[in-house]
């Protein structure tokens, strides 16, 4: 059996990193005849600060809308926000019994987040890959689409996996779910500067393109992407050292649905006063709609939410049966 299953942060505007890396492949796995869970991962979302009640809801909704406007069907795909179904974190909780704490230390992401700080960040912050298997393993989900930088996280869902069935005396019982990180755009740099990558956290807007910009912005943007003054090599070969060129023929590629090599046949040798208009063109054309599309979804927000709720049920049905079993494997009473 195959299960799908990723999450994505409900803090802020999607951006073209997020849609290329995650969730354009979300719904085309959909459409390939996957099992696929999809969750906006809510409880995640407050481990760095609160956005205010308003903001938090409006945030899940913005998000909802944006994996419709996307092509995400409720019909196919399972949709939900993660507050919504309880034995995520009821399974975290186990799973915090089962990672190590030096497990925990390694994770590159809590100390990109945390800073300088550590102490003064949340516990959540710290927990958070915990709660992350959780969502995975709670619905025994065996593959995972997700950027270059969620790689660590899944591998430590593959250890907690492990050591739970090792030490619960329960083999085989939580899968060990394979990362997918496919494709040329596993890692989309930002626009500014080709070795960060495309973030929400960046404080410069002029770093990423938002689903939510108009044509105008998206092409606006393109155009004054950072690159070197050369125009393009005449191969693929001739960017290794070219981050800023490389990450817009990615774009141009994953946008396209070709391969890099292809792009550069076809525009290998070209300026960027060339290929930038080029690149905008195919941007606005794949791009523009899904903002249009989005706004007109929350025009109807109590239809979003009545989709979310529909999809908890669904996830729950999947996911309290695993959480069961889990319970009765550790032997607590009120669960045979
Ligand atoms: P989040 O919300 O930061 O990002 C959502 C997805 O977008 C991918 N991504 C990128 N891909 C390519 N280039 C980029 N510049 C880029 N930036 C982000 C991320 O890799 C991710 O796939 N911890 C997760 C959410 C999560 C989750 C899960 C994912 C919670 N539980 C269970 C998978 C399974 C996160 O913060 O993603």
């Amino acid at each position: 059996a195959r299960r799908v299953f990723s999450g994505v942060q409900p803090t802020g505007d999607l951006h073209l990193g997020n849609y290329l890396g995650a969730v354009k492949r979300f719904v085309e796995m959909q459409n390939n005849d996957w099992e696929t869970i999809y969750c906006i991962v809510d409880l995640h979302a407050i481990t760095v600060s609160w956005p205010g009640r308003e903001g938090m809801t409006a945030a899940t909704r913005e998000l909802a809308a944006a994996f419709l406007a996307c092509g995400m069907d409720p019909e196919k795909s399972v949709l939900f926000n993660q507050s919504q179904v309880p034995a995520h974190t009821q399974l975290a909780w186990i799973f915090s019994c089962v990672a190590r704490l030096g497990w925990m230390n390694r994770m590159t992401q809590f100390k990109d987040k945390a800073g300088k700080n550590a102490e003064r960040s949340s516990l959540g912050l710290y927990a958070y890959p915990a709660l992350q298997a959780a969502d995975i393993l709670v619905y025994h989900a065996t593959h995972v689409p997700v950027g270059e930088d969620q790689r660590q996280h899944i591998e430590l869902t593959r250890d907690i996996a492990t050591k739970f069935n090792l030490d619960f005396g329960a083999e085989n019982f939580f899968p060990l779910p394979e990362p997918m990180i496919e494709g040329v755009a596993t890692r989309v740099m930002s626009l500014r500067d080709g070795s960060k990558k495309m973030s929400k956290s960046d404080p410069s807007d002029q770093s990423r393109i938002n689903l939510t910009d108009d044509a105008d912005t998206i092409a606006k943007k393109i155009r004054k992407a950072k690159t070197d003054p050369e125009p393009l090599s005449e191969t693929l070969e001739g960017l290794e050292e070219r981050p800023e060129a490389l990450n817009l023929v990615r774009i141009y590629a994953a946008l396209a649905e070709t391969t890099p090599e292809q792009v550069m046949a076809e525009h290998g040798g070209a300026s960027f006063s060339t290929f930038k208009p080029a690149l905008a063109d195919l941007a606005v054309a794949k791009l523009a709609h899904i903002g249009e599309e989005m706004r007109r979804y929350l025009a109807d927000p109590a239809e979003i939410d009545r989709v979310l709720g529909k999809g908890a049920e669904k996830a729950a049905a999947i996911a309290d049966p695993i959480l069961a079993r889990t319970y009765d494997i550790i032997g607590y009473v009120g669960s045979r």
